[in-house]
C-alpha cells in the first residue's frame, strides 16, 4: 500500500480545507489516516465501521479486545454513541475540547468491534485544530489509538508515525509536534457520578477531583497482581519497553552520578534535566546524555518523553538511566509512563536499597 504524506499546518487549517476533505473521504470509505492531536498521533478510522476497527488492530499488530477511543468534534455528540451523565457534562464543560477520554456505557451505534468487546465506550473530543476539522469533515465519530506499532512509544511527530505506519494506512497528516507528548488522561464514570482514573495524563487528579470525587486504579502506579482483570484492558498488554534495560534512579543527582560511575556498563545513556546536563556530562564523559527538560517543567519533559525514547532505541546502549518522576501533578502520568517502560526497576539511592 502507498500511504500518502500530506503537511497541514495546524495555525492555518483553512488552507489546508481540500486535504483534510481528501483524508475525511478515505476515512469515510474505511480507510485509515493517521492524524495529530494534542497529546500524541492517532491512528483514525471510521468509528461506526467494524471494518475500520479491524484494519486498525491489523495496522498497528494490537490485539483486537484493546478497545479504542473514538474522537467526536462536540461534546454533545457523545450522547449517540454513549449514555451520558451530569458528570460527562461537568466535565466536557471544563476539560472539553481537550487532553480526556471519558469511558461511558455504549449504546448500539458502536460496533462491538471498536469497543473491543465492552459494554463501554471511551469518547474524547480533541482540541488539535487538524483533527477537529478532520472529524467535523468526516462526519462521524473517528476511532483512533495511538498511531504506533503495537509495543513501540506513541508518536508525537510525524516521523514517529511515518517509521512505524508507513505503507500499512492510506495517509498520514503532518501537523508537527504535539504540544503535550503524552497520551490524555483516561477515566470511566461510575453510576453514582464518581470516577476512576484509567490513566493519568496532562488533566491531573486534583483538577478532576474539583468536579467529583476520582478514585485511581490499582495499575496507574502499581503492577497489576497476578490474575487481577485490569479495568482498562490496555493495562494488561506489554507496553512499551526500550531495547536497552531502563532503569529509574530515585536520588539527588550527585548519588546518581555516583552510582552510575560505579556500574560497569560498556554503552550508557543518561536521561537528565538540562540543569544537571553539563555536569553529568563532565562526570560520565562516556555516557551519551538526553535532556528532558528543566528539572520544575514538567510539561517540558512529557513534551520529550516518547521521542527521546525513539531516539535511544536506535543506538545499542547495554542501559539507560533516568530520574524517577514525582507522582505530584502532571508528575503522575510522567511516573506511569517511565515505570511501565523500565518494567518497575527503580533503584532507591536515598535509603541506598533497591526499590
Ligand atoms: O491521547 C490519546 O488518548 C490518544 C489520541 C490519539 O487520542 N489515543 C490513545 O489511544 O492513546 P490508545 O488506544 O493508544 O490508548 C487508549 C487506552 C487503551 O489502553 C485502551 O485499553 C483504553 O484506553 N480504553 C479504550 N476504551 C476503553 C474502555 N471502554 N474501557 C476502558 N479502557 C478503554
Ligand atoms: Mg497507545
Amino acid at each position: 500500500m502507498i500511504t500518502k504524506i500530506i503537511k497541514v499546518d495546524p495555525d492555518n487549517v483553512i488552507k489546508s480545507e481540500n486535504d483534510i476533505k481528501n483524508a475525511a473521504e478515505i476515512i469515510k470509505n474505511g480507510g485509515l489516516v493517521a492524524f495529530p492531536t494534542e497529546t500524541v498521533y492517532g491512528l483514525g478510522g471510521d468509528g461506526t465501521n467494524p471494518d475500520a476497527a479491524r484494519r486498525i488492530y491489523s495496522a498497528k499488530g494490537r490485539p483486537s479486545d484493546n478497545p479504542l477511543i473514538i474522537h467526536i468534534a462536540s461534546p454533545a455528540d457523545a450522547e449517540r454513541y454513549t449514555y451520558t451523565n451530569e458528570t460527562y457534562y461537568k466535565l466536557a464543560d471544563r476539560f472539553m475540547p481537550g487532553p480526556l477520554t471519558v469511558v461511558l456505557m455504549a449504546r448500539e451505534s458502536v460496533p462491538i468491534e471498536t469497543r473491543g468487546g465492552l459494554s463501554t465506550v471511551a469518547v474524547r473530543c480533541p482540541s488539535n485544530p487538524v483533527a477537529h476539522r478532520l472529524i467535523e469533515l468526516t462526519q462521524r465519530p473517528i476511532a483512533a489509538p495511538s498511531a504506533n506499532l503495537s509495543g513501540s512509544p506513541s508518536p508525537t511527530d510525524a516521523s514517529h508515525v511515518i517509521a512505524d505506519m508507513q505503507g500499512r494506512i492510506d495517509m498520514i497528516i503532518d501537523g508537527g509536534m504535539c504540544d503535550i507528548g503524552l497520551e490524555s488522561t483516561i477515566v470511566k464514570l461510575e453510576d453514582d457520578g464518581s470516577m476512576m482514573l484509567l490513566r493519568p495524563g496532562k488533566i491531573t487528579v486534583d483538577e478532576l477531583a474539583c468536579i467529583a470525587p476520582v478514585g485511581i486504579a490499582d495499575a496507574v502506579v502499581d503492577k497489576l497482581p497476578e490474575g487481577q482483570v485490569a479495568l482498562s484492558p490496555g493495562m494488561k498488554y506489554r507496553h512499551y519497553a526500550p531495547k536497552a534495560p531502563l532503569v529509574l534512579l530515585d536520588g539527588d543527582i550527585d548519588e546518581v552520578i555516583k552510582h552510575i560511575s560505579e556500574e560497569n556498563n560498556k554503552k550508557i545513556a543518561i536521561l537528565c534535566y538540562s540543569d544537571h546536563k553539563e555536569e553529568v556530562a563532565r562526570r560520565l564523559p562516556h555516557a551519551d546524555v538526553y535532556v528532558l527538560g528543566a528539572r520544575n517543567n514538567i510539561n517540558e519533559q512529557a513534551h520529550h518523553l516518547f521521542s527521546i525514547l525513539r531516539d535511544a532505541d536506535k543506538h545499542s546502549y547495554s542501559k539507560i538511566y533516568a530520574p524517577l518522576p514525582s507522582m505530584e501533578g502532571v508528575g503522575l502520568a510522567l511516573y506511569n509512563r517511565m515505570i511501565r517502560a523500565a518494567a518497575h526497576t527503580v533503584i532507591n539511592l536515598r535509603q541506598g536499597k533497591n526499590g
